[in-house]
């Protein structure tokens, strides 16, 4: 018998339930809606069962507050946590969100044992830290979104300027999601014209400081909550790649094992994402100036894994 795949999403909130709605109207999986908050994934999910005749889908999706119906998931992707303020940082969310994720993961790999997890909660590149370590998967199993959304934004920056579609924008941002990400103009294409001759330094610097600021605008200009439509299309992106084995090379949050230099840290690199998940991590070449923006990087996410360590082993609830 053929089946839909089947993908879990814990946290209903406004990501979660905007990719359920992506992943239902493209019809890419049955969607389980997971949340602690009585009866609310129950009635998003029927909405979005009650919105299938008009949009013509017929994925299924239900809404529950335990796990029981989430085995044998093919896909978790995991968006609960606190989300920012104004004016917060995503490493101010670290305790909480810890302690949340932990939780999350313990529950959903004892449903699904062979599921691929894919975080989104923040801070990013520590909390697909914490699913790694709890779930005790292999590290092709476990990513976060970060490097698709980050990238996106730059995009979309570069095609507001020169006033072109998005689509002839490629756009490569890497390394953690936070003020240290890492954009790559040398490998940021419009219709494969090098972005560096088309767009004037100090306005390419301007977008990436937009870039690196892009989640804080928004929750700048929301007030409560932070962005959604974004991120659960870059989410939507990578379910796909891994449901249809696409084989997209995307830039997710991986373990890396001594690639670009870096050990035993979880960070946005470009992988070859497909059936099996990470399946490979692809090595671009980099010059001077890149390599010392990825070190300074990689340093700010080594400090937080180690927060994370302190805080998973010390014996005191948070
Ligand atoms: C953002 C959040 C999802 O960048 O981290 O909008």
């Amino acid at each position: 018998m053929i089946k839909r795949a089947k993908v879990t999403i814990v946290g209903a909130g406004h990501v979660g339930g905007t990719t359920a709605q992506r992943l239902v109207e493209k019809e890419i999986a049955d969607v389980v809606l997971v949340d602690i908050e009585t009866d609310m994934p129950a009635g998003k999910a029927l909405d979005l069962s009650e919105a299938a005749p008009i949009c013509h889908y017929d994925s299924h999706v239900i809404g529950v507050e335990d796990y029981e119906e989430t085995a044998n998931s093919d896909i978790v992707v995991i968006t609960s946590g606190m989300p920012r303020k104004p004016g917060m940082s995503r490493n101010d969310l670290l305790r909480a969100n810890i302690d949340i994720v932990k939780k999350v993961t313990e529950s959903v790999v004892q449903k699904s044992p062979h599921a691929i997890l894919l975080v989104v909660s923040n801070p990013l590149d520590a909390m697909t830290y914490v699913a790694y370590k709890v779930s005790q998967f292999p590290r092709e199993r476990v990513l976060g979104m970060a490097g698709v959304l980050d990238s996106a934004r730059l995009s979309a920056f570069i095609a507001m300027e020169l006033d072109v579609s998005v689509e002839s924008v490629f756009a490569q941002v890497l390394g953690s999601h936070g003020d240290s990400m890492v954009p790559l103009l040398r490998y940021t294409t419009v219709a494969g014209i090098p972005v560096t001759e088309l767009i004037a330094k100090n306005r390419l610097e301007a977008m990436i400081q937009r870039t690196r600021e892009g989640g804080g605008e928004i929750v700048k200009l929301l007030k409560t909550g932070s962005a959604y439509y974004a991120p659960s299309a870059a989410v939507t992106t990578m379910v796909e790649s891994i449901l249809k084995d696409k084989k997209r090379i995307l830039p997710c949050t991986v373990l890396c094992q001594g690639e670009y230099k870096i050990n035993n840290l979880f960070t946005g690199v470009p992988v070859v994402l497909g059936g099996r998940g990470v399946e490979k991590i692809i090595k671009l070449s980099l010059n001077e100036a890149e390599e010392a923006s990825l070190k300074e990087s990689v340093s700010a996410i080594r400090a937080i894994h180690q927060a994370v360590d302190q805080i998973l082993s010390s014996p005191v609830q948070i």
